[in-house]
């Protein structure tokens, strides 16, 4: 009963009770009355009723205007409609000023309230789904401005919580563009050691002769070049995290090095003698598929052991579709804010088209293919003519097999009710209780599916 529309009458007349819950039944999926104030909030208590309608004059020492008051301040995004007496134009203010959301006069015309409630389940459905988006886009299940609401993104955010406050090692997997380097970040900002350096290291940057003294520093006169002492990334991340991005372009002999480092935490700069220590978290990135590198012995087994504590495995954004209108509207965000445009928005036709585009360059692709169109576009809304060319040449075999959620929902909603109607014969009251909703939904689902 509590999920769909629940509507509480409030009346201490059982002819208007019975009325109204007579006249109103196909506007809403559940009804129930009650005769007094304490009646009406042992209900309320109960069920989550979005419309209470309530008679100013109720029997006991507390009235309709008690009720508003004591329903808004246990939900406030109830909304009561109140029914006064004709021509008591102060008693009506009174309501509207506790918070009522509309008001009706006895003798109360049914085709009149049944407008008002169909105007306030409008009203709080939109309510409902700002709320949502505004959840969504507030981060419920978010990391600091990393997007993905889908469930293996969830997943990530929940292995990145869990194991962030710990020194263990984290290799982080992932295609080009997946974010891991804003998971990298991540890591180290919801560790006790975010006050102290995050330092990335590229290690597919760079030559084979700067990686030692990159990583490990070297002494003033240690090599043509070096004409004062250097720290490395493991020194200058010291009681911080020191991020191995593409980790698996080392060359052999430096990989033997690093797993040394790893193993003691201890290291000599270039051409030094003194043996340091670091105690840096370390994580590491890579976007190649290591296993592979493994077997060609191009990756040492025993330094991919060292670095694989805690894996997290970033799936592609193909593999996530349902993200990418969040990311589109974060990013759409993002850039009219830094570009100085006013917000726009992506038509659902184009919306339709990234959603099912490939994107081999992920995330980082459609950040910079937003970036483009909030530049370049000088609408309010994106087209897809304003989509760049690769858009167009979705193939008609891709656009197949590429649903949204929505439609597969449709199409099984649509199929379903058909299938009800027939086998009761296009009676609407017996196919609505065969599908378990209320004639009013099987209305309206009907004549949106253009079912007659
Ligand atoms: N889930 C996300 N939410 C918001 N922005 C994201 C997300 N994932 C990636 N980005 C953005 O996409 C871009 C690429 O992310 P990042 O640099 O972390 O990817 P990467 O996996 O390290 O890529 P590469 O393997 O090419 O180094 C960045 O600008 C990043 O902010
Ligand atoms: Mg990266």
């Amino acid at each position: 009963m509590t999920d769909g529309l629940n509507l509480l009458i409030v009346d201490d007349e059982p002819n208007i009770r019975a009325g109204l819950e007579k006249g109103l039944q196909t506007e809403a999926d559940f009804i129930t009355t009650a005769a007094d104030f304490n009646e009406a909030l042992d209900k309320f208590n109960e069920v989550h009723f979005q419309i209470v309608i309530a008679d100013v004059r109720l029997p006991g020492d507390r009235d309709g205007l008690d009720l508003i008051s004591s329903i808004l301040e246990r939900k406030p995004d109830t909304t009561v409609i109140i029914i006064t007496a004709h021509g008591t134009v102060e008693t009506a203010v009174d309501a509207m000023r506790r918070g009522a959301f509309d008001f009706v006069t006895k003798p109360v015309d049914l085709n009149l309230i049944r407008q008002q409630v169909r105007k306030a389940f409008n009203h709080h459905r939109l309510q409902t789904e700002n709320q949502v988006l505004k959840d969504r886009l507030a981060g419920a299940g978010e990391i600091s401005g990393i997007i993905g609401s889908c469930a293996s993104m969830q997943e990530v955010f929940q292995q990145v919580r869990q194991v962030a406050d710990t020194d263990a090692t984290v290799l982080i997997q992932g295609e080009s563009g997946t974010g891991k380097e804003l998971i990298a970040r991540a890591l180290h900002d919801l560790s006790s050691r975010s006050s102290r350096p995050f330092v990335a290291v590229n290690l597919g940057a760079l030559p084979e002769s700067l990686l030692e003294s990159e990583l490990f520093g070297h002494e003033k006169g240690s090599f043509t070049g070096a004409s004062r002492t250097k720290p490395g990334c493991f020194e200058q991340s010291r009681g911080g995290t020191l991020f191995l991005d593409e980790v698996t372009e080392i060359p052999p002999k430096s990989q033997v090095d690093l797993l040394r480092v790893l193993e003691t935490g201890q290291f000599r700069r270039v051409g030094g003698e003194e043996l340091l220590s670091s105690d840096a978290r370390i994580v590491s990135a890579t976007n190649k598929d290591i296993q592979v590198l493994i077997e060609e012995e191009t990756v040492r087994e025993d330094l991919y052991y060292r670095l694989n504590i805690i894996p997290i495995h970033i799936p592609p954004l193909r593999r996530r579709r349902e993200d990418i209108p969040l990311l589109i509207e974060h990013f759409l965000q993002h850039f009219c804010d830094r570009h100085v445009r006013p917000l726009k928005h992506v038509s659902e036709e184009a919306m339709y088209l990234l959603t099912s585009h490939s994107w081999p360059g992920n995330v980082r692709q459609l950040r910079n293919v937003m970036e483009r169109l909030v530049v370049t576009v000088n609408h309010e809304q994106i087209e897809v003519e304003h989509l760049p060319a690769e858009f167009h040449r979705t193939s008609g075999a891709e656009k197949a097999l590429v649903r949204s959620l929505a439609e597969v929902v449709e199409e099984a909603e649509k199929q379903a009710i058909t299938a009800a109607l027939i086998a009761s014969d296009y009676h609407r009251e017996q196919t609505a209780k065969k599908l378990g909703v209320s004639v009013r939904t099987l209305h309206y689902k009907m004549s949106r599916y253009g079912l007659h």
